[in-house]
């Protein structure tokens, strides 16, 4: 049986990181500032530690500046909007990032509202969900689905007039993917469907309609080889965590993808970890840099 060609997103996402990097020692050279980036992580969620602690360690390679603040898990709302009004207004800060989830008593749409557009690399604020969109002006794409696109385009699969089918319509992926792909721009131009639990059992019939498949529903395992047409592309955003007592850690990351079972019906394919996950940080970087740029030239 065919073997679907396995994306090493750990590599492309490396590649593009030491890009990024050179570009940001041209913006100095050129302006004499270096991109600077602020993560802030309310409470200690151990999943969040660690994607903070990669964020400042990326940053620092790419030769960024960066600083972490870390918060008490009581910090209010009103305190945490404080500090994001006033890092918008250092000038010194092009990027800044709120780590998510947020303690429960706060509100994560609040916190979204309060950021500067322009400094928001994440894409979250709704100038930037909008403006992506319509498609027009400056904007940030979030980094996850902006991620997606690179892969694409760098493992030069061809999306213009296919047909790309995404699962999972959150806000942090499957919507701003839609609209990415739909885009009419040489990397995208893709006829785009978001599909969802809402297509309850006719999801396998619309699925296997895709040339490619992008699984962003998070649930394990949830594509099955039945619901892929013989050669398309899959793109796996999903992390689930599963029990596995063969583990250390007493469980593994498994994607929304049935990769054993997929991979041999797929033209090529994204694992878990390894895939889209290490292109998320690195897409963080381009729109820090992006930021930066827009803020001085
Ligand atoms: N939590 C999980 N993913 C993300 C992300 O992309 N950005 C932020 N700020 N928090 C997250």
């Amino acid at each position: 049986m065919a073997e679907a060609r396995i994306i090493d997103g750990k590599r492309i996402a490396e590649r593009l990181r030491l890009e990024i990097g050179d570009e940001a020692t041209v913006f100095r050279k050129k302006t004499g500032i270096r991109p600077r980036v602020v993560f802030i992580l309310v409470g200690s969620n151990p999943a969040s530690e660690v994607y903070v602690r990669n964020k400042g360690l990326a940053a620092e390679e790419a030769g960024f500046s960066h600083e972490t603040i870390l918060l008490d898990e009581s910090t209010s709302e009103a305190a945490l909007v404080d500090l994001i009004h006033t890092i918008n207004n250092d000038p010194a800060t092009h990027g800044l990032l709120v780590q998510f989830p947020l303690p429960h008593h706060i509100n994560e749409e609040h916190v979204i509202n309060a950021l500067a557009p322009e400094k928001d690399v994440d894409g979250f604020h709704p100038i930037n969900a909008g403006r992506l969109a319509i498609g027009k002006g400056h904007y940030f794409a979030p980094c996850t689905p902006a991620g997606v696109i690179e892969i694409l385009a760098r493992e030069k699969i061809e999306v213009s007039g296919k047909h790309a089918v995404i699962v999972g319509r959150s806000n942090l992926v499957g919507k701003p993917l839609a609209m990415l792909l739909a885009q009419k721009n040489p990397r995208a131009n893709a006829v785009a469907t978001l599909a969802h639990t809402g297509a309850g059992a006719r999801l396998p019939e619309i699925t296997r309609q895709a040339d490619i498949i992008i699984a962003a529903m998070g649930v394990a395992n949830a594509i099955t080889a039945d619901m892929v047409k013989p050669g398309a592309v899959v793109i796996d955003v999903g992390i689930n965590r599963i029990e596995d007592a063969t583990k250390k850690s007493g469980f593994r990351l498994v994607g929304d993808v049935d990769f054993e079972a997929v991979r041999h019906i797929a033209s090529a394919i994204t694992p878990v970890p390894g895939g889209v996950g290490p292109m998320t940080i690195a897409m963080l970087l381009r729109n820090t840099l992006t930021a930066a740029e827009r803020q001085t030239l």
